[in-house]
């Protein structure tokens, strides 16, 4: 029996470990799940986990919020004895956020096999700290299990052999192709009163985005002058509703509708018929290229390549001319769905083989 522990803590890992929980194995398997309390408010987990269906973590490390030492520290010291207790045959770590290199740590220097869900992303911009948890855990990982071939070559340049590298496609694909329907008929929009309604959903939070009052002011501009030609639903992020407080900008929103976080259904529900993604999410630019919906990613950089080759995504500056701009130059045609090797519902069960030592039939 293969025992794999598996570490979550913020919003973005827990779509990604769903998947990776019910994939059918093709030996003995048992699974532990470890919540490291990074993200806490019932919006921004138990949502998710009601969603997701993911059972009640078998560990919680209640973490909560810190500076990057403190959070990673914190959650290194809370997980060794989870380790020492559970002694699992490898430890997987999702994405790129805090949680994911504190526990690629912690298992790599107690001796434990380390697999990275998602290895190989990347943005080139060391600003984000993002970049620095995804180049560290690939370093550390035993096994890099990626997207696709992009990510693979990416960590060859970063001198990882061969042997510790495995294509095994998105999982994040996964849990939306196999959620889709649901989303589907919550029928989201209709709730909303924008069943006929072209509508934008937009969700900021990055650091380098919501952290710096000007750059966030220029967002909030854009955002305020297209609330008055078409629907804006801002999906607000704690610390993004917290920036946005601190720097006096709540009132210059204008027309744009303010809304807490929602569920994993819900988004998918609400993007699947928006008009337009305004967002620098990671994840919203892999679910709007498979789901063909347009999006305009408020960044320089983006570690989902993918989704710019396939045309459903395009970079523009976080300043509000060149917001409007790209908004404009979308304007009302729609994109075709697009998924790029590997994105095809099956990258659970052949991370699943990987780890199992044994090749997928998929
Ligand atoms: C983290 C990830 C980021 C990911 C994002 C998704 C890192 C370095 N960053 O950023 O990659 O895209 O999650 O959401 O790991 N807060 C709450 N309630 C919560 C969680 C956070 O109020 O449940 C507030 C706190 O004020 C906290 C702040 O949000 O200080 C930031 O939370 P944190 O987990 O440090 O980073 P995120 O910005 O969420």
């Amino acid at each position: 029996m293969t025992r794999l522990l598996h570490v979550v803590g913020a919003r973005p890992n827990f779509m990604k470990v769903a998947p990776m929980l019910r994939a059918p194995a093709p030996a003995p398997v048992t699974h532990v799940l470890v919540h490291t309390g990074q993200h806490y408010d019932v919006s921004m987990s138990d949502a998710f986990f009601r969603d997701l269906a993911l059972p009640a973590p078998d560990a919680h490390l209640g973490v909560g919020s810190g500076s990057h030492a403190t959070q990673t520290g914190r959650i290194m010291m809370a997980l060794e004895p989870v380790l020492d207790a559970h002694a699992p045959d490898w430890v997987v770590v999702y994405g790129d956020v805090n949680s994911t290199l504190a526990a690629a740590l912690v298992a790599q220097k107690r001796g434990t096999r380390v697999a990275h869900v998602e290895a190989g992303v990347r943005s080139f911009d060391r600003t984000m700290p993002e970049e620095t948890n995804r180049v560290l855990t690939d370093q550390l990982a035993d096994l890099c299990l990626t997207p696709g071939p992009l990510a693979d070559a990416n960590l060859r340049r970063e001198g990882i052999p061969d042997e510790r590298i495995r294509a095994v496609g998105n999982v994040m694909v996964d849990t939306l192709l196999a959620l889709r329907s649901r989303a589907t008929a919550l029928d989201a929009p209709a709730r909303l009163g924008l069943s006929d309604t072209p509508y934008v959903i937009a969700t900021f939070h990055r650091a380098g985005n919501v952290d710096d009052a000007a750059t966030l002011c220029e967002i909030v501009a854009a955002l305020a002058r297209l609330a008055t030609s078409m629907p804006v639903l801002l999906l607000l992020h704690p610390r993004t509703r917290a920036r946005l407080t601190s720097f006096g900008l709540l009132g210059a929103l204008g027309d744009v509708r303010l809304m807490e976080p929602v569920g994993y259904l819900e988004t998918v529900g609400l993007v699947e018929r928006a008009r337009l993604v305004l967002t620098d999410s990671g994840g919203l630019q892999v679910e709007t290229c498979v789901l063909g919906v347009p999006c305009l990613t408020v960044r320089s950089t983006t570690e989902w390549t993918e989704t710019l080759a396939a045309g459903t995504n395009r970079l523009v500056a976080p300043n509000a001319s060149a917001i409007l701009a790209g908004v404009a130059a979308i304007g009302t045609a729609g994109v075709p769905p697009s998924r790029p090797p590997l994105w095809d519902g099956h990258a659970a069960q052949r991370a699943v083989a990987a780890l199992l030592g044994v090749s997928s039939t998929r």
